[in-house]
């Protein structure tokens, strides 16, 4: 071209390369030119694979989409900007007027309160059930419910799902089963294989790693509900930004070495949080006081979760004298952090809960919901024993 013609506004080609990137290159192109109508046409009509326009997907969302849905089984799966965002797809994507949902009792505040207030603002009808209390579900989930959501193992009481009977259920009546692994993960059960219809993640968690990026999954065997999320997610905008995809996608390299690091370190924590004299109970599904350690045994693949939750001995002030004491444990209200931190569930996730259905569901005011590190145990222990002696 003549330097003429030549404008630095005008975007260059690409540098020839006869190599591969060996790592994912950020593709951050909202748009993807064309040479002429058909080959766009051919994209648009699914005849030729490619990209158009970000919100309908990006190179780096369909990379790591592609890494999950393999991790969970699925089919395939669509990416999103956020776990309530994938939540948000999968309810406007799926519902029609006049349909009803189920929902279970223990959900991420959040999430329970898409389904017991927005979607019911919306007409929709929701009810709830106990999901590790199978005489709950024939009442809440009847011929009309379309969709029922529920967690594998539960936030923050961390009660595991009687996940058989919940699909029986399911089935009997054609309802969607949603499972949020989120807290589970991939390698602690894959919702899929054992009769769920589509799982979903908050990936801003565990799978990410270092809580620096929101993402959501949601993932499917069946075609014509990943068409349907697929159309939802880019037509509602709730896509997931290729910077947050590639980031993710670097996370979820050491997945299965932190998960094990961080899974080990969660055990022990909880052995030694037993036996403490200022701690009034604990919560952990490995151990055997769990009043769901049976069923944890046989779903959960012989690992029992990077969360402990207990309770602290005393009253308010109390609770505040553990967390200054406790200085280089982050208090912030996130889980799956490649470090330990803590959050006081009363107060961040389940805030908007009114005080007595919230003691209802076992969260005392006094309850810390720790999400395990990878640091090395030592540290964790000394850290926790130091602040327990000052509360
Ligand atoms: C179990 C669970 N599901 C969903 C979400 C929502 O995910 P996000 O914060 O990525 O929107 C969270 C967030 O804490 C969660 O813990």
């Amino acid at each position: 071209m003549s330097k003429k013609r030549r404008s630095v506004v005008r975007r260059s080609n690409e540098p020839q390369n006869i190599g591969s990137p060996l790592t994912t290159p950020l593709s951050s192109s909202v748009v993807y030119t064309y040479s002429d109508v058909d080959q766009l046409k051919a994209v648009y009509e699914k005849q030729a694979e490619g990209f158009t326009y970000a919100r309908y997907g990006n190179p780096n969302a369909a990379v790591l989409a592609d890494k999950i849905s393999w991790m969970e089984d699925a089919q395939g799966g669509v990416m999103t900007a956020s776990g309530m965002s994938a939540l948000s797809a999968v309810f406007m994507g799926i519902l029609d007027a006049g349909d009803r949902i189920a929902s279970a009792t223990q959900l991420y505040g959040q999430s329970l309160k898409m389904t017991s207030q927005i979607l019911p603002r919306l007409g929709f009808k929701n009810t709830l059930f106990d999901a590790s209390d199978p005489d709950t579900f024939t009442d809440a989930i009847q011929a009309n419910t379309k969709i029922i959501l529920a967690e594998i193992v539960s936030n923050p009481m961390l009660r595991v799902t009687d996940f058989p009977a919940l699909t029986k259920v399911a089935k009997d009546v054609g309802a969607l089963l949603v499972i949020d692994n989120t807290f589970t993960t991939p390698t602690g059960f894959n919702p899929l294989d054992h009769g769920a219809d589509m799982v979903m993640h908050s990936v801003t968690k565990m799978l990410s790693g270092h809580s620096d990026l929101t993402l959501g999954y949601i993932g499917t065997n069946n075609q014509d509900l990943l068409d349907k999320l697929d159309e939802t997610v880019s037509t509602l905008g709730l896509n997931a930004s290729p910077y947050n995809c590639w980031l993710a996608e670097r996370g979820l390299h050491t997945f299965d070495l932190r998960l094990k690091q961080a899974q080990d370190n969660a055990g022990r924590l909880s052995r030694l949080l037993s036996e403490h004299p200022k701690v009034s109970a604990v919560h952990y599904p490995g151990l055997s006081t769990h009043p769901d350690h049976t069923l944890a045994k046989e779903l959960l693949n012989g690992g029992f979760g990077t969360m402990v939750s207990f309770v602290l001995k005393g009253g308010y002030e109390n609770l505040n004298t553990f967390l200054k004491a406790a200085e280089n444990i982050p208090y912030g209200p996130t889980l799956g952090d490649v470090a330990t931190m803590m959050i006081v569930p009363a107060v961040s996730s389940h805030r908007e809960l009114d005080r007595s259905e919230r003691l209802k569901l076992g969260i005392e005011d006094n309850l810390i919901r720790v999400s395990v590190g990878i640091e090395s145990f030592e540290i964790i222990r000394d850290d926790f024993l130091e602040a327990l002696d000052a509360a």
